[in-house]
């Protein structure tokens, strides 16, 4: 006989869904009466944490708690003895015998690691994307974990806020296409594949969106932006499948997002047609109290449950309460039910009720070569190349290399943040890869600061006299890796402690200066980027950072990332994105005066009133989308099939790329559009596709657009999906500032 068979909630649970097809699911006698006790079903609605290291660590209490059947799934489990020892207690011990869920936060490798997420999106390149975390499902897999909580997918426009290194940056487009990627990489062809892990689309929504880029704080984004801007990664991820969505911390217009009945019920299951599980961050249900929007724990329960999340994520405020707001009519058992079927659906997706415990293989499945080589290209194309003046970059073969600062040789900080399960002993470090290929007589190194904060100076005389000694400077420094992530926002984001004056000191000594950042969000470097003969960028690069710095570097190999945010110069600009609205005093080159160039005495008239800052003017350091190659590329003849289209039609764009240099070159052709005239007030550009192009040294191609209906389509004052017929402006671009433009019309 199959399990299938054998086990008796299987036959209640397919009565169940059969019931629920009928809309007979509030009587499914078998559910409510026979197989689940009231208490069983409210269990299933409980996430537990564990920090027990090995089996023999795992508290009694919540040993007694799953026999109780008061437990549907746990976060945190660190191995597969303590995943099998806790699903043998479901199991065996207690009366349901429903599997639990193990689930962990995987969220760029589980034991190899990959750039962060703000670094992966850097490549732009959705399949690395997709294989890693592909990879990372593998591994997590074969350690009983079969749930994780990612991709995040807030969009951010504020490096302010330490969780941007989590996201994919601040643009929708590309932010939904690496949504799809992973939620596809995580979860595989089908859930029920051992090696599957179901994804969590978060927070739901507007998290990253914080006021003055401080974590947890409050958001205000009106309905038709929350539509336009921060919706539509969510929308790709409800239609990529992912199987559960988490709702977030903040509060969004007035109500905190774990209590958000419009944008959960209205649009998240309403609109979007999610009917996966909605799980709660992290005690955010029992801090609707905290906000002040519930009176006590008993209106918190009630809130979210109504609101429509399913789990509750480690406080109890929902199993506490549910039984009395039951006696009180105010929560039905149907309500219930609905939501113990999502779970056990999953449970069912996942393979758990065939197969509970884990049979991974872990030595056979982490840290394979296999993933190690994704890693170095996953950080390899993350790396964002900014500057590179008189062609510093690459350095020459058989130059001599003096390399300082904090991270050159930061095996844990160049893992970056929400790396639980990494071990720093994995890293190859900058310092370790420049050994594999630069005699010693040709390497000197100093690490000048003992970490990324510090202030204290003695070691820079040291560090001098090694710079003196080589040909060429590479500077490793930024942020270490706590220094980001969540509830690591910072108010100034330039260099911290004493690397701007150690910069200044390296570059005094005449030699080139090269200097690679690594970092969880953009650095404010008005004040040092003189300095620089060249700029890396290379976020939190991960376990084999150092090998892809290197080889990019002596180029080996040749930069193809491109910034997935906007990158200000200094803090005091953010929030700063490329896809804003028009101002009516729109500034440019033509209009701006910077505060130096005032005359004495000028009159306030005087000076202009356009939409900049007197001392920082109106652009960004780099723009979004911006990235240099060791070759250069022209844009030229951009063409349209027609010139104008339907609303309901399409229209192809194309433009010929061409290698001007000598080198090959991978290059991400960026298509942007404007709706020059509308109802609502459009941004000035928007991103709608991509593609990455290689060319041979001086080759060509024409790259070709469809532009669609779709892509015109915007929320307006009443939230209608309209395509406004009018005037647009296309661009064929190498960023969001510059390329080839032209115009159509929509009929
Ligand atoms: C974070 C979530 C995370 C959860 C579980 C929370 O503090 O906001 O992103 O998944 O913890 O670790």
């Amino acid at each position: 006989m199959s399990l299938f068979r054998a086990h008796p909630l299987r036959t209640t649970l397919t009565a169940l869904l059969l019931g629920a097809s009928t809309g007979a699911l509030a009587q499914a006698p078998a559910l409510t009466a026979d197989s689940l006790s009231l208490k069983q079903k409210i269990g299933q609605l409980q996430q537990m944490h564990v920090e027990a290291k090995t089996a023999a660590e795992i508290p009694e209490e919540l040993k007694a708690a799953i026999r109780n059947g008061q437990v549907g799934s746990i976060l945190n489990i660190p191995s597969p003895e303590v995943a099998n020892e806790l699903q043998r207690i479901a199991m065996t011990e207690s009366a349901a015998k429903i599997p639990l869920i193990f689930a962990r936060d995987v969220i760029h490798g589980y034991r190899t690691i990959m750039p962060t997420p703000l670094g992966q999106a850097a490549s732009w390149n959705a399949d690395l994307v997709e294989k890693g975390a592909r990879a990372a499902a593998v591994e997590a897999s074969s350690m009983g974990i079969r749930w994780t909580f990612a991709p995040m997918i807030d969009i951010s426009r504020d490096s302010r806020w330490g969780r941007i290194t989590e996201s994919f940056g601040e643009d929708p487009h590309l932010t939904s296409v690496l949504t799809v990627a992973s939620v596809r990489g995580y979860q595989g062809d089908s859930l029920s594949d051992p090696t599957s892990i179901a994804a969590t689309a978060k927070h739901f929504v507007g998290y990253g969106a914080a006021e003055g880029g401080r974590d947890y704080n409050v958001t205000y984004i009106p309905e038709p932006l929350l539509h336009n801007i921060y919706l539509p990664p969510f929308k790709a991820a409800v239609d990529a499948g992912v199987a559960t969505i988490m709702s977030a911390f903040n509060e969004l217009n007035g109500v905190p997002a774990s209590a958000h009945d419009y944008a959960i019920n209205t649009v998240l299951r309403g609109e979007f047609g999610f009917d996966g599980v909605i799980v709660s961050d992290w005690d955010s249900v029992l801090e609707l109290v905290a906000h002040g929007y519930a009176e006590d724990k008993k209106q918190a329960a009630l809130q979210a449950l109504k609101a429509g999340l399913d789990i509750e994520m480690v406080s109890t405020t929902i199993q506490e309460n549910l039984p009395a707001l039951m006696d009180g009519g105010k929560v039905t058992e149907a309500e219930l039910d609905a939501k113990v079927k999502r779970i056990l659906d999953l449970k069912h997706q996942l393979g758990l009720f065939e197969q509970p415990y884990s049979k991974g293989d872990p030595a056979k499945s982490i840290l394979t070569p296999e993933h190690k080589n994704l890693a170095e290209q996953l950080a390899l194309e993350s790396l964002v190349l900014l500057k590179n003046d008189k062609q510093t970059l690459p350095l020459a073969k058989g130059k001599s290399v003096a390399l300082i600062g904090p991270l050159a040789h930061a095996a844990h900080d160049q893992l970056g943040s929400w790396v639980l399960d990494a071990q720093k002993k994995d890293s190859v470090t900058v310092l370790d890869a420049f050994r594999q290929v630069l005699g010693q007589d040709k390497l000197f190194y100093s690490q000048a600061l003992y970490s990324s904060r510090s202030r204290d100076s003695k070691d820079f005389a040291q560090a001098i006299d090694q710079a003196k000694k080589a040909d060429v400077i590479v500077y490793v420094g930024g942020e270490e890796a706590v220094l980001s992530g969540e509830a690591h926002s910072r108010a100034d984001t330039r260099l911290p402690g004493a690397q701007e004056q150690l910069i200044r000191e390296l570059k005094k000594t005449g030699k080139p200066l090269v200097v690679v950042i690594m970092a969880g969000r953009p650095i404010a470097l008005n004040d040092v980027i003189d300095e620089m003969d060249a700029l890396v960028m290379a976020w939190h690069p991960g376990t084999m950072g150092g090998p892809a710095i290197v080889r990019l570097l002596q180029g080996d190999a040749d930069p193809v990332g491109r910034l997935p945010v906007t990158w200000p110069k200094v803090t005091g600009q953010m929030p700063i994105y490329y896809n804003h609205p028009s101002s009516g005093r729109p500034a440019s080159e033509g209009n701006f005066t910077q505060m130096d160039d005032f005359p004495l005495e000028a009159f306030q008239h005087s000076t202009g009133h356009k939409n900049h800052y007197i001392d920082i003017g109106f652009k960004p350091q780099f723009p979004f989308g911006f990235g240099l190659s060791y070759s250069s590329v022209s844009y030229s003849d951009i063409k349209l099939d027609k010139k104008s289209m339907r609303a309901d039609g399409e229209l192809k764009v194309s433009a010929k790329i061409t290698n001007t240099g000598k080198r090959p070159v991978t290059e991400t052709v960026q298509l942007y559009i404007r709706d020059l005239v509308a109802s609502s007030v459009r941004p000035v550009r928007e991103l709608k596709s991509f593609q990455r192009v290689t060319l041979k040294p001086k080759e060509s191609k024409r790259v070709t657009f469809t532009l669609r209906s779709s892509d015109l389509a915007f929320y307006n004052q009443k939230l209608e999906h309209v395509v406004e017929p009018g005037e647009f402006h296309v661009w064929i671009a190498p960023n969001a500032e510059l390329g080839m433009q032209t115009e159509f019309s929509v009929r």
